[in-house]
């Protein structure tokens, strides 16, 4: 069992999506106590902007395939995802390796894997809600892993600065979410 963390909000300690992944990590490992566990923090190691030559080296996707379970901290930066993060997944999306295509459309060749998302977004996206519009971010990051075969679960922390108040109560619910996460 090999757990990958991934983290990309540039806020350290104070950040939210990474107070909620690390929160998912502790889970997963009081469930399986002999899980590896792989990190990846894509701010203190940044991966550069892709380039053909990127390509040609896979070890990050091996990385992801090697996980059973892989979490991923996401905070909302500009309605979408950081750039630090699209460039872990624009290592991901490798035609003939996690998705292909076929007569009958674009197929995910990802099997079996979990894949646990933490968002932190600063205002609320809901359905019907007046920004619900702009909701980059979560729409993303299901479409990109549907796209490969992997259905992924949210945990997510909203409304983050709208108050002091507010974002405490959304930090901890949604680290209490993750408490009832399934083994
Ligand atoms: C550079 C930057 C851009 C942001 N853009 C948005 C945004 O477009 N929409 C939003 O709801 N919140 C936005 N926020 C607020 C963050 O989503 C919020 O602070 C959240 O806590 C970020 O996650 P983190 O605490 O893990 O870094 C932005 C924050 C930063 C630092």
């Amino acid at each position: 069992m090999t757990i990958l963390h991934i983290d990309s909000s540039i806020s350290g300690e104070n950040s939210a999506s990474r107070a909620v992944s690390r929160s998912i990590v502790d889970r997963l490992r009081a469930q399986t106590p002999e899980a590896d566990i792989v990190v990846r923090d894509l701010v203190s190691d940044p991966l550069p902007h892709l380039t053909f030559d990127a390509f040609a080296d896979g070890t990050v996707l091996d990385e992801f395939l090697g996980a059973d379970t892989v979490v991923v901290g996401a905070p909302m930066y500009n309605f979408t995802l950081p750039t630090q993060l699209k460039a872990w997944i624009d290592r991901l999306l490798i035609a003939g390796k996690t998705f292909r295509y076929t007569e009958t459309g674009p197929e995910g060749l990802v099997k079996g894997k979990r894949v646990i998302v933490a968002l932190a977004r600063g205002g609320f996206y809901d359905d019907g809600s007046p920004a619900a519009s702009l909701e980059h971010l979560e729409s993303y990051l299901r479409g990109v892993f549907n796209f490969i075969g992997v259905e992924p679960e949210f945990v997510a922390a909203d409304g983050l600065a709208v108050s002091p108040e507010q974002r405490e109560s959304s930090i901890k619910q949604a680290v209490g979410e993750t408490l009832r996460l399934a083994a």
